[in-house]
């Protein structure tokens, strides 16, 4: 493009990503569009790559628009510059369409979100109100409702953007809508927005870049009956981060749930368990705490939460056994044995912790051990058993915590949606993704700078 002395223009900055500059002079020709001189607003002159500037509206609205079709340029800086303009303003919804964007405003806003917001969104035509996330989930419920269609609700966005709390906003405002008049004990929306403690808990851990960082993909199904009442869920997961079970970097955390049984008190001792330091799966990062979070409360809430979706006193029992379990199988450490390429349990300290391990999964501790530092290899004439050196003992015994832990994640995702109840019969459901991922740092500069969040409503 050919840009005209004196035109607005945005140029790419090396700190500010997109600068705000103005055309000194074009090029001398129209085939060699290489180099611009520009100067920025702040009085630099600088020569450019014809080729990364662009076109700047000095018309636009400097509050910015709330739906960005209405741009006079849609391209990056345009975006970025809209965006940057209402957050400002404490604006963190814009529409682009039908899409939303959210920028995480990482403070707590209870006016945004309280009774009186949900009624004001109830059965309002998308787009006539500001951009908002209950209009996301409005115009689903609605679409739903009159088309007798079923629908889904895409929310994407880089770790931390806000995706999980966009998530537990947009479930709220459906069991609002779409929840029973009748305040029946434990109702199946309540349970669904209860199940979600237990699966961070669970899944959730903290790493650089959030401290609740979900670490698994999340379907949520919320079916209806033909009164547009909510009927039944279902939760759906996927792709549970496992080599957090035994891996974490600096700066990072296992699971919530390991903090939670060590800060257990009564029931730590019970499991012979201590401070997170003394636990080779939880002391690779030194991170041991966060910022104003409790985890003897955080433990309480989450016995709570298994409480209220119907998992039996028996049945928590079994899952602290296995997760404590966990802890005491990462601290079994193996030596070189006395023959070629062989493993034997280092010291006295790594036999209580095979024994507890052993105890609290109820198996046989030498059976566990020899499961550890020996392979069974089928063959067509029988099995062999081969002893492994201790490297290949301690990736045995990671796969065994991974596994376990794998199942007991799975076994939980079960019990929550046997306990919440699915319909069958149900006539149609909006389904929410709470999806993970995309952090490509070099190239995607909307998502690392504005840190947004995108919810999408889509027809199936
Ligand atoms: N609408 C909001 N209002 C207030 N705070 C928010 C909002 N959205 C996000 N936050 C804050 O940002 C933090 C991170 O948000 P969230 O856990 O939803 O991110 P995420 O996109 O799910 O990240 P990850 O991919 O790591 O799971 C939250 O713990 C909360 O403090
Ligand atoms: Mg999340």
């Amino acid at each position: 493009m050919i840009f005209r002395p004196g035109t607005a223009v945005w140029v790419e900055h090396p700190d500010l990503a997109w600068a705000e500059a103005e055309v000194v002079s074009s090029p001398a020709s129209p085939s060699s569009p290489s180099s611009v001189n520009v100067v920025l607003s702040t009085g630099v002159k600088a020569v450019v790559d014809g080729r990364k500037v662009l076109p700047r509206d000095t018309e636009a609205d400097l509050g910015g628009v709330d739906d960005m079709t209405k741009l006079v340029y849609l391209h990056e800086p345009g975006v970025l510059c809209n965006l940057a303009r209402r957050y400002t303003l404490n604006e963190i919804y814009t529409y682009t369409g039908r899409i939303l964007i959210a920028i995480n405003p990482f403070a707590k806003l209870p006016h945004m979100y309280d009774m009186h917001m949900m009624e004001q969104y109830r059965g309002v035509q998308f787009g006539d109100l500001s951009p908002h996330v209950f209009a996301v989930a409005d115009s689903s419920y609605r679409a739903m409702v009159s088309e007798n269609r079923s629908q889904s609700i895409l929310v994407s966005g880089e770790s931390g953007a806000g995706k999980t709390e966009t998530t537990k906003l947009i479930m709220r405002y459906l069991t609002f809508v779409g929840g029973h008049a009748t305040g029946d004990i434990r109702s199946v929306e309540q349970q669904v927005l209860e199940s979600n403690p237990l699966l961070e808990a669970f899944g959730n851990a903290r790493t650089v870049r959030n401290d609740n960082s979900s670490r698994f993909g999340k379907f949520v199904e919320i079916q209806f009956d033909k009164s547009g009442r909510i009927s039944g869920a279902a939760v759906r997961t996927y792709l549970l981060e496992l080599s957090r079970v035994v891996q974490i970097s600096e700066a990072e955390r296992n699971y919530h749930c390991f903090y939670q049984i060590c800060a257990s008190g009564q029931d730590a001792d019970k499991y012979r368990l201590a401070h997170p330091r003394n636990f080779n799966y939880l002391n690779q990062s030194h991170v041991y705490e966060l910022e104003g979070v409790s985890e003897a409360e955080q433990y309480l809430k989450t016995r709570r939460a298994m409480d209220i979706v119907g998992i039996c006193f028996s049945d928590q029992e079994a899952i602290f056994r296995t997760v404590a379990a966990t802890l005491h199988l990462g601290n079994i450490d193996f030596s070189p044995g006395k023959e070629f390429d062989s493993s034997v349990i280092k010291d006295e300290k790594c036999k209580f912790h095979l024994q507890m391990a052993a105890d609290l999964l109820m198996v046989d501790a030498s059976l566990l051990l020899s499961t550890l530092c020996y392979r069974t290899i089928k063959t067509p004439e029988g099995n062999i058993v081969k002893a492994v050196d201790s490297s290949a003992a301690v990736i045995g015994r990671d796969t065994l915590a991974k596994t376990v832990y794998a199942r007991l994640f799975d076994w939980l995702v079960d019990n929550i949606n046997k306990s919440i109840g699915q319909d069958m019969e149900s006539r149609s459901q909006i389904g929410v993704l709470d999806i993970y991922g995309f952090e490509c740092f070099k190239y995607n500069r909307i998502r690392i700078l504005l840190q947004t969040s995108i919810a999408i409503s889509l027809m199936l």
